[in-house]
């Protein structure tokens, strides 16, 4: 289960990327990057961010520690932004956070040389959550400590935005041609042949355990929380063992 925290203050918007999260302090006195519940795609980003952020950290990615935590909408009482405000006030309960990397850079592909291996190791992952947010002018790739984490995940598995439809969907190949980290020759075969073979029923229902009841509760066409996680779990296994294959996009990659 995900550590529970709650927020004490709110602190800033961060404004880089779309969906406006924020910057809180909590209880255990730790700064997080809070994405809102009440935000435009609601709780299925949320499930995204959980299922690919702990996938991705037990395929020995990097990835910020993720956390639920309890808003107040009263927090938000002194906000001068009428949109930082409605998030606030749409958002009680469980919101995701991660831990805030302080001082971390946004990932430069120009600045920055990647391995090849570890190009691979993200691009391969990317393709099987079907991320569409890495490109090289949204790489959701942050440099801390001399290392590189993976953040964002909220636009992935666009098959979770029509469960009747998702076995097609997730028979798609991933179009690579646009990744961030396409210029640096990346290695997907060979993180295939490492990382496939880890993803499996068992890890994938330790993942989905980790989604918060709250966020799965109610949607259509399934009866229970566990039942919506088999569903979660299922395109991952089958992708696994073929995307590697349907990757394309990174021929003549410079
Ligand atoms: N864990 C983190 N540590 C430090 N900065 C972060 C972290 N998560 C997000 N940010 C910063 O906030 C921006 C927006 O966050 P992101 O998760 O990409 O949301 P979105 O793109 O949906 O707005 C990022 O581009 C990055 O600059
Ligand atoms: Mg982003």
């Amino acid at each position: 289960m995900l550590k529970e925290v709650d927020a004490t203050r709110f602190i800033t918007p961060l404004r880089e990327g779309g969906s406006l999260p924020g910057l809180v302090e909590a209880d255990d006195f730790g700064t997080y990057v809070l994405k809102f519940a009440g935000a435009g795609q609601g709780r299925k980003t949320l499930v995204a961010e959980v299922v690919c952020g702990e996938l991705a950290r037990r395929l020995g990615l990097r990835v910020p520690r993720l956390v639920t935590i309890g808003l107040d909408p009263v927090l938000g009482l002194g906000e001068p932004e009428e949109q930082v405000q409605e998030l606030l006030r749409s958002s009680g309960g469980a919101n995701l956070g991660m831990d805030f990397l302080s001082g971390a850079l946004g990932f430069d592909p120009l600045a920055f040389p990647v391995d090849a291996r570890e190009a691979g190791r993200i691009v391969w992952f990317d393709a099987l959550v079907n991320n569409v947010d890495r490109s090289w002018r949204n790489p959701n790739l942050l440099r801390w400590r001399g290392e590189l984490w993976l953040i964002d995940h909220g636009a992935t598995m666009i098959w979770h935005h029509n469960w009747p439809g998702a076995e097609a969907s997730a028979a798609r190949p991933y179009d690579a041609a646009d990744h961030a980290l396409a210029r640096f020759g990346p290695e997907v075969a060979a993180a295939a042949a490492e990382l496939a073979p880890l993803v499996t029923e068992d890890l994938l229902a330790e993942v989905t355990a980790e989604v918060p009841d709250v966020w799965l509760d109610g949607e259509p066409g399934f009866d229970t929380p566990d039942d919506l996680r088999r569903a979660y779990a299922r395109p991952l296994l089958a992708r696994a063992a073929v995307i590697h294959e349907r990757v394309s996009g990174l021929e003549g990659a410079k």
